[in-house]
């Protein structure tokens, strides 16, 4: 049934959709996947994952494109993240397999909620791995959720058209410990943000910078996303332990590479900052988010700024930004060949 959604104003907010998809390991093995009505999603409370944050996530993009076709954005990606992610947790998680057909049911299920072409928007898909067994100790779970839910959306930032934003340094929070869980997708390693974001947009930027925990001397990532910075002919993107690896950050190196870009993926002093023409935060969800301009600050709460890097004028979004941006979308939305074999058909 078609929803009465207004799909120019979708943002990026919950919304109940019809059906979740969920699994549940019990027993040692995963149950038949089943499509549960969204109100009916039922947790234990004692969940561990209630308590102990037993739990990681993943966050992947269904278009409809040009073409009418609806297409997943390398999900077999995400899938093998996850894959990591509960190793590291040490709990069982779906195979790759498992996965990608959990997402493409979720899709099918909850297709009314998918935009049209047209209105840069989106279907996120929202997978999730809870450990749901029982426990006021601290014990391994014994049994685990899988489930994928799903939401239409547009843009992270609320701009309706690609457009860049203020950005900050931090240098008294870390999103991350030193030989931490910073390269996982861990639920436990949002929360930590939540203080400095509110700071950081008390003072009017959108958007964080993490150094590397460890020596402060190195650039990380954005609170949500990978950083990149374009230096001549060069797209440089930081290598280090304590960053997510980005399914779109992958993407775009590929896609930079294409449009005849040399990849630097190596640790980059933030006294580099200055030199880059343009720097932007990517993920699935900020998609390519352009950064005007740089903070750097002692703390966030501090009025002082000590350095100010300046990369656009506010909103205007650089020359390579604008063509990365367009040749990915391209690709999510049909418009531009997928010669790399990224998208996935759902049928
Ligand atoms: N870094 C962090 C901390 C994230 O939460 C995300 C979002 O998933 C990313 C980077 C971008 O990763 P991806 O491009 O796979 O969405
Ligand atoms: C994503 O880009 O998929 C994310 O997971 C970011 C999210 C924390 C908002």
């Amino acid at each position: 049934m078609a929803k009465n959604i207004d799909w120019s104003k979708v943002g990026f907010d919950p919304i109940r959709t019809d059906f979740i998809i969920r699994s549940d390991f019990s027993g040692g093995a995963w149950s038949e996947p089943q499509a549960v009505p969204f109100d009916d999603f039922r947790l234990d409370p004692w969940a561990g994952t209630l308590h102990y944050a037993t739990s990681c996530f993943e966050g992947l993009k269904a278009f409809r494109g040009k073409d009418g076709k609806v297409r997943i954005f390398r999900p077999d990606e995400n899938a093998k993240r996850m894959e990591r992610t509960a190793q590291y947790l040490g709990i069982p998680g779906p195979s790759v397999n498992m996965f990608i057909e959990m997402c493409v049911e979720c899709v099918k299920r909850n297709i009314d909620y998918l935009p049209p072409y047209g209105y840069n928007a989106s279907m996120y898909l929202r997978p999730i791995l809870l450990g749901v067994s029982p426990q006021v100790g601290l014990t391994v779970p014994y049994e685990c959720t899988f489930a994928v839910m799903c939401v239409p959306v547009g843009s992270y930032s609320g701009t309706r058209r690609l457009s860049s934003v203020k950005g900050v340094i931090v240098r008294n929070y870390d999103r991350a410990a030193p030989n931490g869980s910073g390269a996982y997708k861990l639920s436990a390693n949002y929360p930590g943000s939540f203080k400095p974001y509110s700071e950081a947009h008390r003072f009017g930027y959108t958007e964080m910078l993490f150094l590397n925990p460890a020596t402060k001397e190195f650039v990380d990532e954005f609170g949500s996303s990978n950083f990149f910075g374009i230096k001549g002919k060069s797209y440089v993107t930081p290598l280090s332990d304590s960053v997510l690896p980005s399914i779109t950050n992958k993407s775009l190196r590929v896609v930079a590479e294409d449009l005849g870009y040399v990849v630097e993926n190596r640790r980059i002093p933030s006294s580099e900052l200055p030199e880059f023409s343009e720097v932007a935060a990517c993920g699935t969800a900020v998609v390519i988010t352009p950064i005007c301009s740089l903070d750097d600050k002692p703390s966030l709460e501090s009025e002082e700024v000590s350095a100010h890097y300046q990369y656009t004028k506010q909103g205007e979004v650089g020359p390579v930004c604008q063509k990365l941006y367009d040749h990915l979308t391209g690709i999510q939305f049909g418009e531009v060949e997928d010669i790399h074999g990224w998208t996935l058909e759902v049928k």
